[in-house]
């Protein structure tokens, strides 16, 4: 083969490399299904305990398994002292460098360390969903110099996260709203994240390395980043009035509008328009209502892009939701890890399940046939 025979399929858009029963996508309708559920009923009627459970096991639980996978994800809350230590080591990192870290760190401390096997990567994956928001919440307060808050035993993940930000018990609303965001986050086929997460897992590695390889893929703008980069932008504007010009002067430099646009959904991203209503209802509650107005209207600006397949995609509408809820800017990609858990552990499961290693070719451009001159004739 020559290298003109050669199709690059650069960014791997539109290759398919493997199958999975999951996560559905239909990126032109904007239709998202978790196991065969519409991600629309989910973000209405279930919990994130409920959507993990169904991601995980395939099926929805009846009464009796809810009860005992909540009982055991509450139960899995607590750190190991040392995790605690290597948080104040690094408090100055970035949360997600932070989050990285720890999780890395705690594949030392994992019961089931050495056993790659379904049933210890389940095990393993229930105990990351409940230690990773521990690990969030903690190093926000470690590097504020105060002591990290013990988890709750009583409230639920959504509920917990947000009590362990500064001991406070959130309001109903702002968990629902943190609740239906983990619902919408958990899972979302083979994005960046959960890509690198089956490379590495399809070394036949850890599930530990594998979120840790994810979260590190997750923490850039392009995926995870976005939230805060919006939040940033609402800011900037300060005023709807402001942000038809922002979004014209962004676009005239050929810079991107953070929370626009997606690789896969060429419609809108069937999550915003869950948060679309929470931050609508949110920042009118709480006397802010110029954020919202302010989303709208860049949206409305954006509008003639939507013939180009460039919508809203479900970081537009989360950071401001996050920013009314008093979370720090630094923390909304950690969010977003916190609700992938269960997605990445599924698919690191999927990859073990009929594993192979994942290996593609690069087209070589450079030089060839050179012949190697000794250091003292090198011109
Ligand atoms: N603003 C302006 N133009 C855009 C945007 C945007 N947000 N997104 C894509 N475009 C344009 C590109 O400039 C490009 O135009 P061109 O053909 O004239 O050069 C065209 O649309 C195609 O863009 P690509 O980068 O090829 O599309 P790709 O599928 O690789 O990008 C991505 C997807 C990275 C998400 C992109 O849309 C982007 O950078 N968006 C902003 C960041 C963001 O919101 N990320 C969150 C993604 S969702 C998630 O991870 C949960």
């Amino acid at each position: 083969m020559t290298t003109d025979d050669i199709t690059l399929h650069r960014g791997l858009a539109g290759v398919y490399f493997d199958r999975s029963a999951t996560t559905f996508i239909d990126g032109k309708e904007g239709v998202l299904e978790y196991r065969g559920y519409n991600i629309d009923e989910l973000a209405e009627l279930s919990t994130f305990e409920e959507t993990a459970y169904l991601l995980i096991h395939g099926e929805l639980p009846t009464q009796t398994q809810l009860d005992n996978y909540d009982a055991d994800l509450k139960g899995a809350r607590e750190l190991p002292e040392q995790i605690f230590d290597i948080l104040a080591l690094i408090k100055d990192s970035h949360p997600m460098d932070a989050l990285r870290t720890a999780v890395s760190a705690l594949a030392g401390f994992d019961p089931d360390r050495n056993d790659n096997s379904a049933e210890a990567t389940i095990r393993k994956g229930l105990r990351l969903t409940s230690q990773v928001p521990s690990i969030v919440m903690a190093h926000h307060n470690i590097r504020a110099g105060k002591d990290p808050i013990k988890p709750s035993t009583t409230l639920n993940h959504a509920g917990n996260f947000l009590y362990m930000m500064d001991g406070k018990e959130p309001s109903a609303q702002a968990m629902n709203l943190m609740d239906k965001d983990f619902v919408l986050h958990a899972d979302h086929g083979s994005n960046a994240s959960a890509f690198t997460a089956r490379v590495v897992a399809g070394t036949a590695a850890d599930l530990h390395g594998a979120i840790t390889a994810g979260i590190a893929a997750l923490s850039g703008p392009s995926h995870g980043g976005a939230a805060e980069n919006v939040m940033q932008m609402a800011r900037e504007i300060g005023k709807a009035e402001n942000a038809a010009d922002y979004v014209q002067d962004l676009l005239s430099n050929r810079k991107r509008v953070m929370g626009f646009g997606h690789r896969v959904y060429k419609a809108e991203d069937p999550r915003a328009g869950h948060l679309r209503e929470g931050v609508k209802d949110l920042s009118e509650e709480m006397g802010q209502p110029e954020w919202y107005r302010i989303l709208e209207a860049v949206v409305d600006a954006m509008k003639p892009y939507t013939r180009r397949g460039i919508h809203v995609n479900v970081d537009f509408f989360a950071g401001v939701i996050y920013y009314l809820n008093g979370i720090p800017q630094d923390l909304f990609v950690p969010i977003f890890a916190v609700g992938r858990i269960p997605g990445w552990t599924i698919q690191v499961i999927e990859q073990f399940e009929h594993n192979i290693l994942i290996r593609p070719l690069l087209q070589y451009t450079g030089k060839r046939n050179r012949k190697y001159v000794p250091i003292a004739e090198r011109g």
